[in-house]
């Protein structure tokens, strides 16, 4: 296994986030629901979005401003994840390809 997946290394952090960093605080990994890439059925479409708008809704679900999530799923997640964590997984997304 190489160290680097030979990615940018601001997005190999984002790529380490969606799939493991909030097991030790029972959250749930992004890429459960959403695919490490971004694309899974059942679950929005996080591929190519613009980064921003995805780390604007994460802050929007994290402060109420947003409440369409079905039993409350992703502010629960929000709630818990720390600025520079949205930051990161938002440029990951937002980078990923929708083709995968
Ligand atoms: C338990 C499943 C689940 C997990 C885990 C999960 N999500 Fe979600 N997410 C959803 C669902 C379902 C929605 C749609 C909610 C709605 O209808 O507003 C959603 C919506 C979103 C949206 C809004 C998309 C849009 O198009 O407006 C973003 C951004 C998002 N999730 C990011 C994340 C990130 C980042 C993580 C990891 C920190 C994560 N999600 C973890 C299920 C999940």
């Amino acid at each position: 296994m190489p160290a680097s997946l030979g990615l940018n290394p601001v997005l190999d952090v984002g790529l380490t986030r969606v799939l493991f960093s909030w097991t030790l605080r029972s959250i749930a990994p992004c890429g459960a629901c959403h695919g490490a890439y971004g694309v899974k059925a059942g679950a929005p479409l996080l591929a190519g979005q613009k980064a921003g708008y995805l780390d604007a809704q994460l802050r929007a679900f994290a402060t109420d401003a947003r409440t369409n999530d079905i039993n409350a799923q992703m502010r629960g997640i929000a709630k818990n994840m720390r600025s520079e964590e949205m930051a990161d997984v938002s440029r990951w997304y937002g980078s990923a390809s929708s083709m995968h």
